[in-house]
């Protein structure tokens, strides 16, 4: 069972080069999430993720780990970070580090030792090492002519991301172990003691990168990998039974049966994610369903997923629906500030663990911009908080030049200074979704939700627990029939009120009836 604190959990996630930098070297630390804890608070978030604060040569922003246990000097130092954790536990805030099992940096001491020429050593199978010097194997990328050994490697992602050996689950050459070689089990142990390490130190859980491809040659179920999620699970229920993991699997079926807590909904095309909010790729059209004119839009697009995974996996925890992440772009892409607060009333009242990404509830905007650190058209979405009217937006006293990435140069840069004091910003709305939700046991992670009505081209209503929802995302005034008659509104936002037979909805409106 999911650890019983993510069922009125928030999660806020940090970047944490681009949150707030306190040292003026125009790149943000560790010390600046703690300066910045009681805003986090106020938003009515109580849980964060740190995207990976670990020593790294950065050539996928953190991702190319090079030591699993040191914090990289840019953010600080091990003993902030423990801080940091004490400093968000004394105001209710749990903390979730980002876990790469899948990879490390090139630069990583175990793949420097696998790769060197003294063989065999202690990290000799820690990697995926084929049988020549040149040579790959069917669906796996492999790069030939970097090490000592003379043999090629398996990446996971990009070059510089050697793959751990998890071993495979269809043997099909000699050099590939199989999942119970004593090597590949010793990689999960390492793991574990990586885990071990931080929630020993006071981090309460994991967001975990790539959780689905650790055992390569796995099968449909992905049951290979699926063990060893279990397996650590089983250490976790153990030694740490409050840990949380969130899951980048975007499979909840499997994710949460392998022991996650919570899975993401991400926006691949095949989760329909990106008929909300639109991501990169949309061409044609927008019908993201949120848009005020879009000319086709339909709520089942989405639903058609995300019905079938809540039906099969409601009992055994939950799907984490996300504003966005450093991977994807912001949702101001495709949607203005009254279509972003409709988006979000959704997000923020469906089941399961929801995720804010920093600067989405003020509607940062994706930037164009040359990549950075691996980013590639990921970076427009990573750049610095915006806090207020001051110098770089108040994320830094650093010199512009300085900056880990510019500012958001608009003359209209939204900030949270110029939204504190208006009552209908994003800001303030963010914080009364979150507030309405963390006031009804029925708008949490466990309450039931239902379709009650999804037509296609029509405002949605669905029921959580005893309250009615229904929202509308037209420019122009909609009536919904539905059973609302005797109910009672606890939040609106628009014009919208129940009738005789349904619910009329006001142009792009939204209503909470009990
Ligand atoms: C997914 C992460 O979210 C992404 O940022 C990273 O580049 C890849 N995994 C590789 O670790």
């Amino acid at each position: 069972m999911p650890a019983k604190w993510l069922k009125d959990a928030v999660f806020y996630e940090i970047y944490p080069q681009s949150f707030k930098d306190t040292n003026a070297d125009g790149i943000g630390d560790l010390n600046g999430i703690v300066e910045k804890l009681d805003y986090i608070q106020s938003l009515g978030c109580n849980a964060l993720w740190i995207n990976p604060c670990y020593d790294s040569p950065f050539r996928d922003a953190g991702y190319d780990v090079r030591d699993y246990k040191k914090v990289a000097a840019r953010y600080g130092t091990n003993e902030d970070l423990y801080r940091l954790f004490d400093e968000a536990h004394r105001r209710g805030i749990r903390v979730l580090l980002d876990l790469v099992p899948g990879h490390t940096s090139e630069e990583h001491a175990w793949f420097r030792a696998s790769q060197s020429a003294d063989q065999p050593n202690a990290y000799t199978n820690r990697y995926i090492w084929t049988n020549n010097w040149f040579c790959g194997s069917r669906g796996l990328n492999y790069i030939a002519g970097e090490a000592e050994r003379a043999s090629a490697y398996i990446v996971n992602f990009f070059k510089c991301q050697p793959a751990l050996n998890y071993g495979f689950n269809r043997v099909e050459e000699p050099w590939q172990l199989p999942m119970d070689h004593p090597d590949c089990v010793a990689t999960r142990e390492a793991m574990k003691d990586v885990m071990r390490f931080w929630l020993s130190h006071g981090c309460d859980g994991f967001r975990v990168d790539m959780a689905n491809s650790l055992v390569k040659y796995d099968d449909e179920n992905k049951s290979g990998t699926s063990a060893i999620w279990k397996n650590v699970r089983a250490m976790l229920d153990e030694e740490f039974p409050e840990a949380a993991l969130v899951a980048e699997w975007s499979c909840p079926s499997q994710a949460l049966r392998a022991g996650y807590d919570m899975d993401f909904c991400l926006n691949n095309d095949d989760t329909g994610y990106s008929t909300l909010m639109r991501d990169y790729q949309g061409g044609g059209e927008d019908d993201s369903y949120f848009r005020k004119d879009a000319p086709a839009r339909d709520i089942n697009r989405f639903l058609k997923v995300y019905t079938r995974w809540y039906e099969d996996t409601k009992d055994l925890g939950y799907i984490s629906l996300l504003t966005c992440n450093h991977d994807t772009v912001r949702p101001r892409f495709s949607l203005d500030i009254d279509e972003l607060k409709l988006a979000y009333a959704f997000l923020f009242t469906m089941p399961g663990v929801p995720f804010l990404y920093y600067g989405d509830e003020i509607g940062m905007r994706y930037l164009d911009l040359p990549t950075k650190e691996g980013g590639y058209q990921r970076t427009g979405s990573r750049t610095p908080m915006q806090w207020d009217g001051s110098k770089n937006l108040g994320f830094s006293a650093g010199e512009a030049a300085s900056l880990y990435l510019p500012v958001d140069p608009a003359a209209d840069a939204p900030t949270v200074a110029a939204q504190e004091g208006d009552p209908d910003s994003l800001l303030n709305f963010t914080r009364k979704l979150l507030a309405l939700r963390h006031a009804h046991a029925d708008l949490q992670a466990d309450a039931p939700f239902a379709v009650v009505s999804a037509e296609p081209n029509a405002p949605f209503v669905w029921r959580r627990g005893k309250l009615l929802l229904a929202v509308n995302p037209f420019g122009q005034a909609r009536t919904v029939k539905c059973p609302a008659a005797g109910m009672t509104p606890v939040f609106t936002h628009g014009a919208a009120k129940v009738n005789a037979d349904g619910i009329e909805l006001g142009p792009q409106s939204f209503i909470v009836l009990e």
